[in-house]
C-alpha cells in the first residue's frame, strides 16, 4: 500500500472515546463537569493511548434529552464552561496528538431553539419553513423513537393550528431538512467548528433525515454535499454516522463505492450479534454477521463499540434472540429500556468476570475497524439502575475512591448524576488504584490500545473467518499489506482445544507470536495450528513472516 493512498487517513487506525463533558470531571466543584476538568485529563487519555475525542453535545440546552436538544448550534453550555476553555481542551489534544470530533445534531432542536419560537409564533413567520408542518397528521406516521413517552411523531401546535414533525420527544421538533436555507445555516455551523479545531463530527440519528414530505429530503445527496463542503475546508475530517440500519442501507450510506457519504459508521448489527453470542456462549452470530458486512471502499471504515451512552440496542435481532440476550444480561425488567434495549454495562451484564470481560474487549479491539469506546469501559465501570432509562450508564467518571469518585468536590446532592453505587462503586472501581496495578483491566486495556496500534492491518486488513472446529470459539485473521495477524476468541465458560488451518497466504511452518502474553505457536507444514484455550481465553498471534519488521 502506498503512502500516497494512505496518508491522512488516520480514522483508520484511531482509538475512539467517547464521553460527556458534564459528567466526566468537574473542575470548579459545581456539581458539573466541565471543559477545563476534561483539559486536565487530556494526559491520562493520551496515556490509555486514545488518540480522537467524541464529545458529545456542550451546546446550550434545556438538558430534557441529554443536550442532544439544542438551542444554539454554534454556542458552549454555560455550566461546562466558556469558547476559551474549549479551545484550550482543543489545543491540549492535539498537543497530544489527539483528534477531536463533536456530536451534529442536525435533525432536530429544541423546542426553545429561537428558530422554533418564531417558526411557532405564526404561519407566515420567515423561520416557518424552518420546520416541518402539516395540516394533518399523515398516514401511515411511524412511531416515535422514545415510544414510553411519546404516542406518534406529529404534535398540534394549538396557536397555529398544525402539526409539527419530531421523529424524538415532543420538544425536539424536526428541522426541515428540504429548506436550502436550512442546509447553509448547517453548512455554516460545521464551518464554525471546523475552524475553531475539531476534526470532524458524530453525525446523529441518520436516519431520520429523510423525512416525511413534500419535496421531502434525499438523505444521500444531502449527505454528499456535506462530506463535500467538509473535505474541502480539511480535507482529513471525518462524518462518524449514528445509522442503525441493515448493511445494504448502510452501505449507502457510507456512499458505495464512490465513498462520498459518511466516512465511518458504527457497525449496529455486529454489536447486536455479539451479545447474541455471548448469551449463547456460541460465536456463530457474531461470525455471520461479519461475514456479512460489505466490503468498503479504502476511505472508508466501521466503528465498532460494545457500549454508548444510549440504551444498548436488540432492535435488529428477532424477538426470540432478543429475548434470550435480555434473559442473559437483563433478566429484570428494570434492566431494560423502550422493549428493546438493556440500560447497564458490560460488567455487570458479566456479573464482573475478569477473564470474560477481557475477551470481549480484546474482540472489541481485534475486529475490523476503529475501536469506540464508552468513558469509563477502560476501568469497568458499572451502572447505576435507580436513574431513569439511559441515565443509568451516564453517571459520573470514577477517578479515584475518595467521595463522588474524586468527580467533584460539590456535595453529592449537587452532582448533575449520583455516582454508580455499590460493588461497581468508586470505592471498588477507579482510575487511579487501577493506574498502579499491572494486572488491572485499565494496565489491560493499556496494552491492547498499543498492540492494536501496532497492528494496522486491523484498521486497512481484509478478514477472513477460520473454521475453528467448535463453535464456540472465533477464529479470525486479518491479512494486510504489512502483515498479518489471527485472533483467537472462545466463547464459552469450558477449556477448549481447537485445530484450525490457516488461511491462504500465510503459509507452512509460519511461527505465530503471541501478542498479549510470552510464546507463541508453529504451524505444521500443512499450515495447521493446534491451540488449548483456557475459558473465556483470548489470544492475537503475528504471523510472522521473514519480510515483517516489526518487533513482534
Ligand atoms: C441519538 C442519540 O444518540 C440519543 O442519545 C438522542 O436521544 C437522540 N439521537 C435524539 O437526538
Amino acid at each position: 500500500m502506498r503512502l500516497t493512498d494512505t496518508g491522512d487517513l488516520w480514522w483508520k487506525t484511531a482509538v475512539v472515546y467517547c464521553l460527556d463533558i458534564e459528567t466526566f470531571m468537574d473542575f470548579n466543584d459545581d456539581g458539573v463537569g466541565d471543559f477545563e476538568g476534561l483539559a486536565h485529563r487530556i494526559d491520562y487519555l493520551a496515556e490509555l493511548g486514545v488518540t480522537c475525542l467524541w464529545l458529545m453535545p456542550f451546546y446550550p440546552t434545556p438538558g430534557r434529552d441529554d443536550g442532544y436538544d439544542i438551542i444554539d448550534f454554534y454556542g458552549v453550555d454555560s455550566r461546562l464552561g466558556h469558547h476559551g476553555d474549549l479551545v484550550e481542551v482543543l489545543r491540549t489534544a492535539k498537543d497530544r496528538g489527539m483528534r477531536v470530533i463533536a456530536d451534529l445534531v442536525v435533525n432536530h432542536t429544541s423546542d426553545q431553539h429561537p428558530w422554533f419560537k418564531a417558526s411557532r409564533s405564526s404561519r407566515d413567520n420567515p423561520f416557518r419553513d424552518f420546520y416541518v408542518w402539516r395540516d394533518e397528521i399523515p398516514k401511515g406516521a411511524p412511531t416515535n423513537v422514545f415510544p414510553d413517552k411519546e404516542d406518534g411523531v406529529w404534535q398540534l401546535d394549538e396557536k397555529t393550528g398544525q402539526y409539527y414533525l419530531h421523529n424524538f420527544y415532543h420538544h425536539q421538533p424536526d428541522i426541515n431538512l428540504a429548506n436550502p436555507k436550512v442546509r447553509d445555516e448547517i453548512a455554516k455551523v460545521i464551518g464554525y467548528w471546523m475552524e475553531l479545531g475539531f476534526s470532524g463530527f458524530r453525525v446523529d440519528a441518520v436516519p431520520f433525515l429523510q423525512q416525511d414530505g413534500d419535496p421531502g429530503v434525499d438523505p444521500h445527496e444531502l449527505l454528499r454535499s456535506l462530506r463535500k463542503y467538509l473535505t474541502r475546508r480539511a480535507g482529513d475530517s471525518v462524518l462518524l454516522g449514528e445509522v442503525n440500519l441493515p448493511f445494504e442501507e448502510q452501505y449507502e450510506y457510507f456512499g458505495g463505492e464512490a465513498s462520498d457519504e459518511l466516512t465511518m459508521q458504527f457497525d449496529f448489527v455486529g454489536m447486536q450479534n455479539l451479545y447474541l453470542s455471548l448469551a449463547r456462549q456460541d460465536a456463530r452470530p457474531l461470525a455471520d454477521s461479519l461475514r456479512e458486512r460489505p466490503v468498503l471502499a479504502q476511505e472508508s471504515q466501521w466503528a465498532n463499540f460494545v457500549r454508548n451512552h444510549d440504551e444498548l440496542t436488540l432492535d435488529k435481532l428477532t424477538e426470540a434472540e432478543r429475548m434470550e440476550v435480555f434473559e442473559a444480561f437483563a433478566p429484570d425488567e428494570g434492566m431494560r429500556v423502550f422493549d428493546r434495549g438493556i440500560r447497564r454495562r458490560l460488567p455487570t451484564m458479566l456479573a464482573g468476570d475478569p477473564r470474560h470481560v477481557r475477551m470481549v474487549y480484546s474482540l472489541l479491539f481485534s475486529l475490523p475497524g476503529t475501536p469506540v469506546i464508552f468513558y469509563g469501559e477502560e476501568i469497568g465501570m458499572g451502572e447505576n439502575l435507580e436513574q431513569p432509562g439511559r441515565l443509568a450508564v451516564r453517571t459520573p467518571m470514577q477517578w479515584n475512591s475518595a467521595a463522588n469518585g474524586g468527580f467533584s468536590r460539590a456535595r453529592s446532592r449537587r452532582l448533575v448524576a449520583p455516582v454508580t453505587p455499590d460493588g461497581f462503586g468508586p470505592a471498588h472501581v477507579n482510575a487511579a488504584d487501577q493506574r498502579t496495578d499491572p494486572d488491572s483491566l485499565l494496565a489491560f486495556f493499556e496494552k491492547l490500545i498499543r498492540r492494536y496500534r501496532a497492528s494496522v492491518e486491523i484498521g486497512w486488513g481484509e478478514l477472513t473467518i477460520i473454521d475453528a472446529g467448535v463453535d464456540c470459539v472465533l477464529v479470525h485473521a486479518i491479512q494486510g499489506t504489512e502483515g498479518s495477524m489471527i485472533a483467537v476468541h472462545n466463547f464459552s465458560s469450558d477449556p477448549q482445544v481447537i485445530d484450525f488451518a490457516l488461511p491462504n497466504g500465510m503459509g507452512s511452518n509460519a511461527e505465530l507470536v503471541e501478542l498479549l502474553r510470552d510464546g507463541g505457536v508453529v504451524a505444521d507444514e500443512k499450515g495447521r495450528v493446534s491451540l488449548a484455550l483456557e475459558a473465556f481465553d483470548h489470544r492475537w498471534l503475528r504471523v510472522h513472516s521473514t519480510d515483517d519488521k516489526r518487533l513482534s
